[in-house]
């Protein structure tokens, strides 16, 4: 099996023994990819892959998700900030475009873009420009790959007027499709085989690896597995359903059936009764293809406030006040907060890196603009 670096392709059948070679031809050029294909087939797999089958494999491989972040949080993301440019922004930030120069720089969700990011993008798509948020003057970024990918129909999107379609032709060069895995069954064997063998050989918070794939068992990290769970196998009738079933959440959804299998196991073998009734009984009707859940404005303002440290004055409530973000958006935070403080406001004005002083504040602000959420709740 050819790796790609740390990334590991998994399946056999024509289809993706196709994709792995157009991997290879693609990632010794730098033309622009569009990937598209269902939810959870493998499109930023595919993106890591060409990367890391490029000569640029040693520089940054750089993913921006487009959903999910306001429109101005994406800009300043994406193309920088100058200090001073907007409530918040106490010193000069480089955008992801700049940090990707050498490297490659993956847009995901492209579909998602607001004409206007799309414009800006195509700005620098022409000219190798950007220009930082609150500048005056623009940089140049020459030496950028970009990978995008979509699970949207762009041509549709085009077709409605949300999606440009010179946009779409300067990121389009080459087109990989990614095929629904219902397509290609030979694989559920192969990727179930996977995914059991990394759920069994890892203590059960330890596969949250942001890549996701190609980890290998150790003898130590199979000893481990034995704490949590018996399982070490599947019974081949179960395996057999697994192949039936039409698999709408594609390999993603394999990943969570395998995981689920694994860690509510009893047993080591996997029997066809601990299948789920969706997954086991033949000849249901096939629903569409499930969209899976996105990541939200709330999750990435609560991405914001916990990992990069950012204050809720500077990263939440400005984008507030301008309309930028919804009452809605600011009660899903809210909410967030609380599951985290168990119900206890005090608690979340630590969590969202405010001052203690800053209590009565920000539970006025809260009651003003009717964000306030029952703490009894959470507890
Ligand atoms: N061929 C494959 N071999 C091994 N793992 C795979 C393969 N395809 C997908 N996966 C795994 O399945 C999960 C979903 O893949 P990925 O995130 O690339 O899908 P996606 O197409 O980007 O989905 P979405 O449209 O929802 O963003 C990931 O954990 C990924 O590692
Ligand atoms: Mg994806």
């Amino acid at each position: 099996m050819r790796h790609y670096g740390p990334i590991d392709i998994i399946g056999k059948s024509r289809a993706i023994t196709e994709l792995k070679a157009e991997i290879d031809r693609v990632a010794r050029s730098d033309a622009k990819v569009l990937i598209t294909g269902e939810s959870g087939t493998g499109k930023e797999v595919v993106a890591r892959a060409i990367n890391a089958a490029s000569p640029r494999a040693q520089q940054p491989f750089v993913p921006v998700n487009c959903a999910g972040i306001p429109e101005t949080l994406l800009e300043s993301e994406l193309f920088g900030h100058v200090k001073g440019s907007f409530t918040g922004a106490y010193r000069d930030k480089p955008g992801k475009l700049e940090m990707s120069d050498n490297g490659t720089i993956f847009l995901d969700e492209i579909g998602e873009m607001t004409l206007r990011m799309q414009g800006l993008l195509l700005r620098f798509l022409e000219t190798g420009e950007i220009q930082k948020v609150g500048a005056e003057r623009p940089t140049n970024v020459t030496n950028v790959r970009v990978v995008t990918a979509t699970n949207r129909n762009l041509r549709d999107l085009i077709g409605q007027g949300l999606f440009r379609e010179d946009l779409y032709y300067r990121i389009n060069v080459i087109h990989i499709v990614v095929p629904p895995l219902r397509e290609r069954r030979e694989d559920v064997p192969l990727l179930v085989e996977h995914f059991l063998r990394r759920f069994t050989s890892l203590p059960l918070h330890g596969h949250g690896n942001g890549s996701g794939v190609g980890l290998t068992n150790g003898g130590q990290a199979l000893a481990m597995a034995a704490d949590f769970s018996p399982v070490k196998a599947i019974a081949p009738d179960a395996l057999a359903a697994l192949c039936d079933y039409h698999w709408p959440g594609n390999v993603r959804q394999v990943e969570n059936v395998v995981e689920r299998l694994v860690v509510t196991g009893r047993r080591e073998v996997i029997q066809l009764d601990d299948l789920s009734p969706e997954i086991r009984v033949p000849g249901q009707l096939h629903m569409r293809p499930r969209r899976e859940r996105r990541r939200t404005i709330a999750d990435e303002l609560f991405k914001k406030l916990r990992e990069d440290g950012e204050s809720f004055w500077t990263a939440v409530y400005p984008l507030y006040m301008n309309r930028e973000i919804t009452r809605g958006n600011v009660r899903d935070l809210v909410h967030k907060g609380l599951e985290e403080a168990r119900g206890n406001y005090k608690i979340v004005l630590r969590l969202f890196n405010m001052e203690p002083t800053d209590y009565k504040r920000f539970l006025n602000f809260l009651r003003k603009h009717d964000c306030q959420l029952p703490f009894k709740e959470y507890r």
